[in-house]
């Protein structure tokens, strides 16, 4: 079984996290394909036994390659054991509201794409406030600020729960196998 687990990135948090969930999926005994999807290469999607998607939440949107790749693929990945994972900073924000808002973003790239995946995972991202330019920094200090975040930019946080991925993987990767033994 060899599953295609696709990213898009813009600071490499969510790479990060699809090479995490790449790894775990290889412990588990699947064979695994990792790309960016904006360069899948020789991958059809529907020639895996299941795809993952990992995708960041910049200015409320996914990557517009995720977007189109949903498109493109519907037709091929409807096939095959899906799963998400959505990542954001909001979904660990203290604010109720900001979270909900999160938490209803793959909702509505379904509405956009027509996909529905079977599985979702909210995943926190990371601030790198080492690697933002001047304007990025003050930016992002500004939202983690008023979501009650952290504000020392002489260092990046990261939020991602690893373990939490590892189960949702955990539970994907039995849908890969129930799949193919039926
Ligand atoms: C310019 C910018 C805008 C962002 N906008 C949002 C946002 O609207 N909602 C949110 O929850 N997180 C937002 N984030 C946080 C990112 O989702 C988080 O930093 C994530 O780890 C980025 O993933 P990446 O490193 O793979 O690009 C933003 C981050 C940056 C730098």
């Amino acid at each position: 079984m060899t599953v295609l687990v696709l990213y898009a990135t813009v600071e490499g948090q969510t790479r990060k996290i699809a090479e995490h969930a790449a790894a775990q999926l290889e412990s588990l005994g699947q064979g695994v394909v990792l790309a960016d999807i904006r360069e899948p290469g020789f991958a059809i999607p529907g020639r895996f036994d299941g795809v993952l998607l990992c995708a960041p939440i910049h200015i409320g949107r996914y990557p517009d390659s995720v977007v189109q790749f949903l498109i493109d693929w519907k037709a091929a990945l409807a096939d095959v054991p899906t799963a998400f994972v959505s990542v954001t900073l909001a979904i660990c924000s203290k604010d109720a509201d900001d979270r909900a808002e999160a938490e209803g973003l793959p909702a509505k790239l379904e509405k956009k794409t027509g996909f529905h995946m079977n599985r979702v995972h909210h995943a926190a991202g990371a601030l790198k406030f080492l690697e933002y330019d001047f304007f990025k920094r003050m930016l992002m200090r500004q939202i983690a600020a008023s979501e009650g975040g952290p504000v020392d930019t002489s260092r990046d946080h990261e939020f991602t729960d690893w373990d939490a991925l590892d189960r949702f993987i955990g539970e994907f990767a039995d849908d890969v196998a129930l799949a193919a033994r039926a």
